[in-house]
């Protein structure tokens, strides 16, 4: 039997592709004037990168739907609005961090106001990729909405903000799962919803998959912040160590390391007992949240 592992990377890198071709026929040639910009956002969105939101959207539209094609701008919408929050979250005043998917972040090589400018404008364009699918209309003013929602002021940008102002600080389980949820789940909760309701999946299935995207996006950030001291900066491809000397308010900084595992490891098994619900067409997002688990990049 092939290795459950070596399945899902293969599929993941099958989709990241269709994410990619759909990201580079949407965003402004590289010589396109003015230059620096188109450069600066191509630059930070093709560095690399799993494409793990992307790829929730796709296998959550193909629990119902065979072909992508019509969910995949929405997919790479998503994508762009989460490359925006990594350049922001490098910036000096934020995270003062000097690499990011594998090469120099954005402001290091650009400049802080090219890189500020590059990810508003990932950001901003997100929401015309939306507009430019073939979905139903009804639909593209829903995701719109639902997008502006999830990754603004009542959610990733919350998020953000407390992550900032506990800096330093000795926070509580419920301030840490408000930055955790906020800065990560929802977005990749939203990804799975995202292509859930472009596949008209019922709505009983909808809560379903909520309740299996809330867990592993709250894994998902718990093991950023493990990895953040357990990693190696060659595989994770950003500098490690620097949240303990930030005071960031990480799971193992409040649980330590130990009790964070146990943590994701518990909310993903939660994640696949719920999505099993589904039955055998949800074996590819079982294999995942396993494979997140005990991700090394
Ligand atoms: C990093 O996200 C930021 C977090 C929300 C933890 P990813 O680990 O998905 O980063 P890329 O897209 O693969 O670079
Ligand atoms: C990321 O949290 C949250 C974002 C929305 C970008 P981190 O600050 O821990 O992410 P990394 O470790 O820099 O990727
Ligand atoms: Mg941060
Ligand atoms: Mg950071
Ligand atoms: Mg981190």
């Amino acid at each position: 039997m092939m290795d459950v592992n070596v399945l899902i990377k293969k599929d993941m890198k099958e989709k990241q592709e269709l994410v990619n071709i759909a990201l580079d026929r949407f965003l402004p040639r590289k010589d396109e004037y003015p230059k620096d910009i188109h450069k600066a956002l191509r630059y930070s969105t093709f560095a690399g990168g799993k494409r793990l939101r992307p790829y929730l959207t796709i296998l959550a539209y193909q629990l119902y739907k065979d072909k992508a094609e019509m969910i995949t701008p929405v997919a790479a919408a998503i994508e762009m609005v989460h490359t925006f929050s990594l350049i922001h979250d490098d910036l000096p005043d934020i995270d003062d961090d000097e690499y990011r998917r594998g090469k120099k972040s954005c402001h290091t090589v650009f400049g802080e106001g090219v890189a500020l400018l590059a990810a508003d404008s990932l950001l901003i364009s997100a929401f015309e990729l939306i507009t430019h699918s073939e979905l139903p209309d009804r639909l593209k003013v829903q995701f719109v909405n639902e997008l502006a929602h999830e990754s603004g002021i009542k959610g990733l940008i919350a998020g953000q903000m407390v992550d900032i102002e506990s800096e330093g600080k000795k926070v509580d389980k419920k301030t840490l799962s408000f930055i955790h949820n906020n800065k990560t789940a929802r977005l990749i909760n939203l990804s799975l919803r995202f292509g859930a309701l472009g596949a008209k999946a019922p709505a009983k299935d909808l809560k379903v998959i909520e309740d299996y995207g809330n867990k592993i996006g709250m894994a998902f950030q718990i093991i950023d912040d493990l990895l953040d001291i357990e990693g190696s900066k060659a595989t994770l491809g950003k500098t490690i160590g620097k949240d303990e000397i930030q005071g960031k308010a990480t799971f193992p900084s409040v649980f330590g390391i130990e009790e964070s595992r146990q943590m994701a490891a518990d909310l993903t098994e939660q994640a696949k007992a719920r999505i099993a619900t589904l039955g055998d067409r949800s074996i590819k997002l079982r294999i995942l949240a396993d494979y997140l688990l005990n991700r090394k990049s």
